[in-house]
Formats: structure tokens, C-alpha cells, sequence
């Protein structure tokens, strides 16, 4: 399969869903400004992607879960937006553009990831854009999230990554913050793909366990490109986490070690898949797309 063109046609309806939804303006015009500054700033979009992608293995019609997957996308830019502030990590840049609270100020810029987080589970909940989702299943799914996205999941991911800059680096401590911060909501994308697709309890145990793996694999390589990822092609500066001394996967295991991890975990997540026909391919190729990807 082409998985270009599969991550370009998926990214494409998550933006055109988004277009559609945001196209009426509500006041005050710099807080529709702001939120839409970040949504639309050019992020890859992989966790509502990885929601469809995953609905479609369990055999959903990728067209409705568009709106509910999108919503992945509202939290994350929420957290992206709220993670470049002065008071976290501090940065500059973000998907090649100002971050968010360079150009709005960060009131609007705190506000701003505030609107998009509560506006994902106005979506969520909104059963007018159910056909074939049952709604019992909605209710499951929007737990599914709210769990990977607040203080059992990102949120708790990203106190701990806050409480252990300049620390000596602890295994635990890594792996804790990384499964938090990161893999919580990407394993989230795909949980959220096989409930909304009323798939069995026998898929589950695969689905999970290739969103752990992947979710862990995608922010070791974060921390990769952090270090020898490229400012232009990466949209967002590298060395930020050297220079407020983040506990990450090199630092602790050096580039060439975790670089290898990387792999064994797209590996293990591809092989969590092995009961899947070619149903699961755009999931198998997302993996290794993943873990070769420059941004
Ligand atoms: C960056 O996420 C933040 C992490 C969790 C590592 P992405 O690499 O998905 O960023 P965008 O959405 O493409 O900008
Ligand atoms: C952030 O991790 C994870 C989030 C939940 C936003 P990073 O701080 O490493 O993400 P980047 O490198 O700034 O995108
Ligand atoms: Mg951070
Ligand atoms: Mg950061
Ligand atoms: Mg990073």
C-alpha cells in the first residue's frame, strides 16, 4: 500500500472536518484566532489517523469516526500549545511557526489550549454525527480519553517530566513519563478506533498492546530529533530538551541504544498485529513510517 498517500487522504478529512466546524465565528475573535493559529499550524495529525486507521482494522467505515478521531487532534494541539509556555518547556517555535503564546500573549495562549481541550469533548459527545457508533460505545470511548489525556494519563506524564529536569536520569522515572506524556493518548487513538468500531474483546488485547509499543517508540524518537533532527524540517527547535536537562531516552541510554529500542518496539508493536489480515496494513505501515520519520 501507499502509505503517503493513505496519511495524506486521512489528514485531509480530519482538516476538512475541521474547516467545516470552525467555520462560523464566535466572539471574541482572538480566541477562535489563537486556537485555529496552532490547529492549523501543520501538525501530521498520526493520532486521529491512527484512530481511523484502526477503526478501519476492526472493520468501521473510515467516514464516521472522522469527527470523533478529530478530537484527538483539539487535545493534543491543547498540549502542544501549553507545553511551548515560558513556564514549561519555553520554546520559540512550534510546527514552523511563533508558538502560540509569542503571538497571542500567554493569557490567550493558556485559554487558547483551554478551548481546545473542553471543545474536543463537545464533539465527543455529540451523538448527531453517530450512524452505525452506538452510543453506549461513545461513552466508553470519550472515558477512554478523558483517561489518557488528563491525571492518569498526559497530564501526570508531563508534571513528572516537569519535576525531573535536572535530575539524574532513573529508568522508572523515564519510562513513567514517557508512557504518560506521550504513549497514553497514541495507545488512547487506537483503543478509541476498535470500541467506536463495536470490535471484540479479542482484538483488544493486540490493539493495546501496539499503541503501548508505539505510543513508547514514537517519543523516543522525540527525543531523538530533539538531538539530531533538523529545525527547518522538524518545525520546532532541537536541543530543547538538553538545555533544560529533560530526562529522555539518549541521555540515559545514549542515541545509538535508543535508536535500537526504537526499533524493537515498532517491532513488537507490528507483531501485536499478527492477528489481523491486510485489514491492519495501514497500522503496520504507520509503525515503520513512524519510526523513520525527520519530523
Ligand atoms: C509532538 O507530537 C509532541 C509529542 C508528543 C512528542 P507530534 O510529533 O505528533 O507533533 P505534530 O502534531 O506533528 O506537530
Ligand atoms: C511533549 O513532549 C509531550 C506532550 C504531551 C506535549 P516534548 O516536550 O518532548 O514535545 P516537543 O518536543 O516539545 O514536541
Ligand atoms: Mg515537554
Ligand atoms: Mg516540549
Ligand atoms: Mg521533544
Amino acid at each position: 500500500m501507499d502509505i503517503k498517500k493513505y496519511l495524506h487522504e486521512k489528514k485531509e478529512a480530519v482538516d476538512s472536518f475541521f474547516h467545516n466546524y470552525f467555520k462560523e465565528q464566535r466572539r471574541p475573535a482572538v480566541l477562535q484566532e489563537a486556537m485555529l493559529y496552532s490547529l492549523f499550524a501543520g501538525g501530521k495529525r498520526i493520532r486521529p489517523i491512527l484512530a481511523i486507521a484502526s477503526f478501519e482494522a476492526c472493520g468501521g467505515n473510515p467516514d464516521e469516526i472522522v469527527p470523533y478521531a478529530s478530537t484527538l487532534e483539539l487535545i493534543h494541539t491543547y498540549s502542544l500549545i501549553h507545553d511551548d509556555l515560558p513556564s514549561m518547556d519555553n520554546d520559540d517555535l512550534r510546527r514552523g511557526k511563533p508558538t502560540n503564546h509569542k503571538v497571542y500573549g500567554e493569557a490567550i495562549a493558556i485559554l487558547a489550549g483551554d478551548a481546545l481541550l473542553t471543545e474536543a469533548f463537545s464533539i465527543f459527545s455529540d451523538t448527531s454525527f453517530c450512524r452505525t457508533i452506538k452510543q453506549a460505545d461513545l461513552l466508553k470511548a470519550l472515558r477512554e480519553i478523558a483517561n489518557a489525556s488528563g491525571p492518569r494519563g498526559m497530564v501526570a506524564g508531563q508534571v513528572q517530566d516537569i519535576l525531573s529536569e535536572n535530575s539524574v536520569p532513573d529508568k522508572d522515572i523515564l519510562q513513567f513519563i514517557h508512557m504518560h506524556k506521550t504513549a497514553a493518548l497514541i495507545c488512547a487513538s487506537v483503543k478509541i478506533g476498535h470500541i467506536l468500531a463495536g470490535s471484540s474483546k479479542d482484538n483488544l488485547g493486540a490493539i493495546i498492546s501496539y499503541g503501548n509499543n508505539i505510543g513508547l517508540a514514537f517519543q523516543v524518537i522525540d527525543d531523538i530529533l530533539d538531538i539530531e533532527g533538523d529545525t527547518e524540517e522538524l518545525g520546532k527547535p532541537v536541543g530543547s530538551d538538553e538545555r533544560i536537562k529533560k530526562t529522555t531516552y539518549p541521555l540515559l541510554h545514549g542515541i545509538e541504544k535508543s535508536r535500537e529500542i526504537a526499533r524493537q518496539l515498532v517491532s513488537d508493536a507490528v507483531s501485536s498485529l499478527s492477528i489481523f489480515s491486510a485489514e491492519a496494513d495501514p497500522l503496520r505501515e504507520i509503525a515503520f513510517y513512524l519510526l523513520n520519520r525527520r519530523n
